[in-house]
């Protein structure tokens, strides 16, 4: 096998029916002889491996080594379209919430690796995979990242309260700490004020674990690839008994202050794009809650329709 192609087929058990050649998006395979053969490097994506009816084709362990769970059994077969339960997946989907009570249990190390393993079944632009998680397993850590972050708060705080600065940026056309002082000073202040003076935790919501969920450079789609991994671990977080909770300004904190990041050993080249406060919920909700309605736009060859075709 030529070293730089990731995908092996056995010519013993090759038919030669093609399928995997017809459906490899990156055009890597030909038929030779009646047998596939890869000639060329390609994303690694795995359909050829998933299509062949012989099992013939290997895809290098290196971009694909099969996914084991410590905490919970899961069919290793493929399952066919429209073959689950949609509806307990939807239940699902709609029952997850964001959790902002949690008990002081710590949550079992095992669960959150399996997290970060469902995390990786996502999609990623051209199948880069350069997702990178930190797992911050027990409440000493999230503490010691909610304290950056609040230091953080802390400093733009006072930037945002000194005389005159923001009406100065605004004439300069920068009006975002303005923006801030409006909408977010007197909110953060007081979260501040009640971590500093009664240990509340307004930011993590005294959640004892956390993953941030980030990026190495290289990625097509870096941010669309972190966010798909953190639903998918959102859902599975329910479905695990765990509450979690996304901190959005966590992740503000950590973009504009490389030292929070290096603090926790985060490499500097990359990037946060989603960190979720986790733990054992000590909030139980009675029933589901609606969403917004909403009105989609259908196009259609002809123009737009205002009716549902
Ligand atoms: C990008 C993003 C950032 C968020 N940041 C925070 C946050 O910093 N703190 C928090 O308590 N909730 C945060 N949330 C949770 C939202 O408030 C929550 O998703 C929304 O109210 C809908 O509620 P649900 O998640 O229970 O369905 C964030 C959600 C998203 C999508």
């Amino acid at each position: 096998m030529h070293p730089d192609l990731s995908v092996h087929i056995d010519p013993d058990c090759c038919t030669g029916c093609a399928l995997c050649v017809a459906n490899c998006p990156s055009d890597a395979l030909v038929l030779q002889e009646g047998r596939a053969v890869a000639v060329a490097s390609c994303m690694a994506c795995g359909h050829c491996a998933a299509l062949c009816p012989t099992g013939a084709v290997t895809v290098t362990a290196a971009h694909n080594t099969p996914l084991t769970f410590a905490t919970f059994a899961s069919p290793a077969e493929w399952l066919p379209y429209g073959q689950s339960d949609l509806g307990s997946l939807v239940q699902l989907m709609r029952s997850r919430r964001s959790c902002r009570s949690y008990t002081e249990k710590p949550i079992d190390r095992a669960l959150l690796a399996d997290l970060v393993k469902i995390g990786t079944t996502a999609p990623s632009g051209t199948n880069s995979q350069r997702w990178t998680f930190t797992i911050l397993p027990d409440r000493a850590s999230v503490v010691v990242l909610g304290k950056g972050v609040a230091d953080f708060f802390r400093r733009l705080n006072r930037l945002a309260n000194t005389p005159l600065l923001r009406p100065l940026l605004r004439l300069c056309g920068k009006p975002a700490l303005d923006r801030y002082y409006r909408r977010h000073y007197r909110t953060t202040a007081k979260a501040l004020r009640e971590w500093d003076e009664a240990g509340r935790d307004r930011l993590f919501h005294g959640a004892t674990a956390a993953i941030c969920i980030g990026s190495r450079p290289g990625a097509s789609c870096p941010t669309e690839d972190a966010l798909l991994a953190t639903q998918n671990i959102l859902l599975a977080t329910h479905a695990m008994g765990l509450g979690s909770c996304l901190i959005g300004f966590a992740v503000e904190a950590m973009r504009r202050d490389a030292r929070i990041a290096a603090r926790l050993g985060i490499p500097k080249e990359e990037t946060i794009h989603s960190v979720i406060a986790l733990g054992w919920p000590a909030v139980r909700y009675q029933r589901l809650t609606g969403r917004q309605p909403i009105e989609p736009r259908w196009i259609t060859a002809v123009g737009k329709t205002d009716q549902m075709p």
